[in-house]
């Protein structure tokens, strides 16, 4: 199981030293919420946040672009350290172009899918894909509730990626706290972004190790 905290939910003020804190805390990636103000109605941060958190988070930058002209983005991206990059299926044409060209740039490629798009948009993209990531939000803003008709979604795709012998990994982003991880790992689910779940505790390593564990356990029960 991964857990990735959301830079979202971290003193904007302060991006280093919580980036260094997420690293303390043993989280295996750091999700970074790119808003351009347009695909979605807020801004957030662009590469040179990644750049200036690289030094201090020494795994894997896990960069969401929720943009609308996504390829004008990755070079810098992929520039400032971002180690994975998802785009969004709601971008149509533009998507396989845009998996090409991260999986070009050497890095590991993402897609979303937003809580009112069906699932099955992301179907014939999923071999070419190293990630799913179904929004349990709609996205642009942290500390919003867990949408529950996105749960059918995990399923399905899990059971996709069964059926089709694929290894993509299955991330859930969007009011994940214990509970709702618990809820996704059972369906399938094995990456999680929470934000403010987390960053609310004084000991983020015991907030992260907490849902890692509850996570795992949840998602054994499906062995
Ligand atoms: C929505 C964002 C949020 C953020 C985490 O666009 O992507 O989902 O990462 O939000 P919370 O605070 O709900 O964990
Ligand atoms: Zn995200």
């Amino acid at each position: 199981m991964v857990i990735a905290p959301s830079l979202l939910a971290a003193d904007f003020s302060r991006f280093g030293h919580d980036a260094a804190r997420v690293d303390r805390a043993g989280a295996e990636w750091l999700h970074l919420d790119v808003m351009d103000g347009h695909f979605v109605p807020n801004i957030s941060f662009g590469p040179a946040v990644v750049r200036a958190v690289r030094p201090h988070f020494s795994r894997v930058l896990d960069v969401h672009l929720m943009c609308s002209r996504p390829e004008i983005l990755l070079e810098p991206f992929v520039k400032a350290g971002a180690d994975r990059i998802t785009v969004h299926v709601e971008l149509g044409a533009q998507v396989t172009p845009l998996l090409w060209k991260i999986r070009s740039l050497g890095k590991k490629v993402g897609l979303a899918v937003n809580p009112p798009t069906n699932i099955a948009e992301a179907k014939p993209y999923l071999s070419q894909i190293d990630l799913l990531l179904v929004m349990t939000v709609n996205p642009g803003f942290g500390g919003q509730p867990f949408i529950e008709e996105c749960v059918p979604k995990i399923l399905q795709a899990a059971a996709w990626r069964k059926e089709l012998g694929l290894s993509f990994r299955i991330e859930v982003d969007g009011g994940i706290n214990n509970e709702t991880a618990v809820e996704c790992a059972r369906a399938g689910a094995d990456t999680f972004v929470a934000g403010t779940a987390l960053f609310k505790h004084r000991n983020l390593r015991a907030a992260v190790d907490k849902m890692r564990a509850l996570a795992a356990k949840a998602g054994s029960d499906l062995l």
